[in-house]
């Protein structure tokens, strides 16, 4: 009898420690860094992004994870500076030892970052950079979102067929990837498309004061005046050109979405358009979904960078699903054989890993911003 207790006490006692060892085995996780500039010259992109990111990686671990591995996430600021940027992908790789990176935003501050995540053999996908050299770094760099080929072909194609542009100017950031090679791209396209570039001015990174450009643009008496800046330098720029008299139309860029920018530029933004990737007021039921969720949780519509980094976590998610596994290499090529439904479109990479994806276009009105018309490639 005391033998069978005896018995019967063990056998208990080993299934216990066997249920247990068995849970720690399921409560795996798998670490993912953000990086997005939380702080500095553009700010409101770095909150959408991790706001975007956080509310999907949050969502799939209260749903128990991606089967069963918890999603650790690390959440670095680059503050949209190339060395910080630098930094905040070593120290996530090297120290934090993520798995897959979901970040940076700009596309200069991704170019710093992509040959480390590249060279250490950790994947990235950056939700937002546009400029096509980010890609090019390497077979472990991906993004979310169009390129500027395209995102250029949008706007000279609008100023033309809708604006009825016949002469256009350009005025950037000449310290700017992502300024320089979208207004580049503009110039190119422009004229192919039956206009004529009467002006293009550059500004160094940090400009506050634009009269020496706006003076020579004034002269030329564009139709169109493009903008591919970040908001907080098109916004100074519209209102200090109204100021001085320009009455061309106002075209811009992906660049332009931030709440800020109306609250710099005040009535001079008023009827500038601008091409973007996402607009609350879409239809699809994924992205309706997200508009949703997205108020809930943070009080506010989300904008386009919001949109894309909870696209870059799902596309991340799904390749990790994909690889079964924490392995950064398994996750890269998940990553390459991306086909998913997203909030924005359907993601497949092409052999340079950027999505072919389409265009919208918003115009500010009194100080919101209202949808236009979108473009598909
Ligand atoms: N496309 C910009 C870049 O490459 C980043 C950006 C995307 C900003 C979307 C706003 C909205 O730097």
């Amino acid at each position: 009898m005391r033998f069978l207790t005896i018995l019967i006490v063990a056998f208990i006692a080993i299934t216990l420690l066997s249920l247990a060892t068995c849970k720690k085995k399921e409560t795996k996780e798998v670490k993912i860094g953000i990086i997005a500039p939380i702080t500095g010259e553009a700010a409101t992109f770095g909150i959408s992004t991790k706001n975007g990111a956080i509310l999907y990686f949050d969502a799939v671990n209260e749903s128990g994870g991606i089967d069963g591995m918890m999603i650790k996430y690390i959440v670095e600021d680059d503050r949209g500076d190339p060395a910080e940027g630098a930094n905040a992908y070593s120290k996530l790789i090297d120290q934090d030892k993520v798995s897959v990176i979901c970040g940076t935003v700009m596309s200069k501050v991704c170019l710093a970052g992509a040959p480390i995540a590249q060279s250490k053999g950790v994947p990235m996908v950056s939700p937002t950079s546009t400029n096509p050299a980010v890609t090019l770094v390497g077979d472990y760099i991906f993004r979310a979102c169009f390129i500027d080929p395209f995102q250029g072909f949008v706007a000279a194609k609008y100023a033309i067929d809708t604006v009825g542009a016949k002469t256009a100017a350009a005025l950037y950031d000449a310290g700017n990837d992502y300024t320089r090679g979208l207004a580049e791209v503009f110039r190119a396209e422009f004229p192919k498309q039956g206009g004529e570039m009467v002006a293009f001015e550059s500004y160094a990174t940090g400009t506050t004061d634009f009269n020496a450009q706006l003076v020579k643009i004034k002269a030329v008496n564009p139709d169109v005046l493009f903008l591919p800046n970040y908001y907080n330098d098109s916004g100074l720029i519209a209102k200090q050109a109204r100021e001085m008299g320009i009455t061309a139309q106002f075209l811009g860029s992906d660049g332009w979405d931030s709440p800020d920018l109306v609250k710099i530029a005040g009535d001079s933004i008023n009827g500038g358009v601008f091409v973007n990737h996402f607009t609350p007021e879409s239809d699809v039921p994924a992205a309706q979904k997200f508009v949703k969720d997205y108020e809930a949780k943070f009080g506010q519509k989300p904008d386009a960078l919001g949109a894309l980094a909870y696209e870059a976590a799902m596309i991340i998610v799904e390749a990790i699903k994909v690889a079964g596994s924490a392995d950064p290499k398994a996750i890269r090529d998940a990553l390459a054989a991306t086909n998913m439904e997203t909030t924005t479109g359907t993601i497949k990479y092409d052999e340079n890993r950027n999505p072919v994806k389409g265009a919208v276009i918003l115009e500010v009105k009194d100080g919101k911003v209202y949808y236009k018309t979108s473009v598909n490639p």
